[in-house]
């Protein structure tokens, strides 16, 4: 494996800092009965980010940043053959003691999701929630995640809205107007002790299709009438009324 780059080891040590408060959102995740989507966890009935489920048993994922490992248990219990992949160790310990706890297991690797230690063509579907989609460089998991995929595969990915990055300060909530500029933007530090990446849609597709990866959908994810603030600071409900704040992309890998 090659030297981490500075934004991995920047958002690893911030991870490892923080994991503690990710253990029992983890759990009430993971003891979710249903898959769901993104902060205002939007049933997948709804979203149909993943199409009809049953195509999916017996096959293999990979999911990329897999943190405490819900995402993963929900498609093992799809009928999945899920492995987990992440950078930081004691967020995988999480996700350990929660498989422990719920008596499910399935692979984790402790490695970054824009270098894998996995085979080519090993998976049927790549999937991030909030992982590699928004902590590796585009550029780097992209390609990785289309390397991972049979042809024919499925990469599926929930990151913030490009409009959301679009209206929100360094420091603060999302406002109702624009504050960045979106020629240019991919890598966001809001502050020095982590990285994010937000490529905006046109060369988000154009990097895409230069991997071999047809997008099939781009689902603007919008809350459910009865939702109330989340304890995210950077998003209030009122904005997420007005315009999406998440988004799930769906890229089929060519055959
Ligand atoms: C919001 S969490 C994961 C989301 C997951 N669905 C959950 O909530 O448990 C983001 C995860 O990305 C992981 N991550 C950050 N940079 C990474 C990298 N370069 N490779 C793999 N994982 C990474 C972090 O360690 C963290 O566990």
């Amino acid at each position: 494996m090659s030297e981490l780059p500075i934004h991995v080891i920047k958002n690893r040590d911030q991870w490892t800092r923080t994991s503690p408060d990710w253990v029992e959102p983890g759990r009430r995740a993971w003891e979710s009965k249903e898959i769901t989507w993104g902060i205002w966890e939007v049933p997948e009935s709804t979203v149909g980010a993943l199409g009809d489920l049953s195509q999916w048993k017996g096959k293999d994922s990979v999911e990329l940043g897999c943190g405490t490992g819900y995402v993963s248990a929900w498609l093992h219990r799809l009928g999945m053959n899920p492995i987990g992949v992440d950078i930081t160790a004691a967020q995988l310990a999480t996700a350990r003691s929660l498989q422990a706890e719920f008596g499910e297991s399935f692979p984790l690797i402790e490695a970054s999701a824009e270098e894998v230690p996995l085979p080519d063509g090993c998976c049927d579907l790549a999937i991030s929630e909030y992982g590699a989609s928004i902590w590796c460089d585009p550029f780097k998991w992209i390609p990785e995640a289309a390397r991972l995929l049979r042809p024919g595969g499925r990469l599926v990915f929930l990151r913030n809205s490009t409009l959301s990055i679009l209206c929100t300060p360094d420091v603060g909530t999302a406002q109702p107007a624009l504050i960045r500029d979106l020629f240019g933007l991919c890598r966001v530090e809001y502050d020095e002790n982590s990285v994010e990446f937000h490529l905006p849609p046109g060369p988000m597709i154009q990097l895409l299709r230069s991997c071999g990866l047809i997008v099939e959908n781009l689902i603007d994810i919008a809350p459910p009438e009865d939702a109330t603030d989340t304890r995210f600071e950077y998003i209030k409900l009122d904005w997420a009324r007005h315009w999406p704040a998440e988004e799930i992309w769906v890229a089929t890998k060519q055959p």
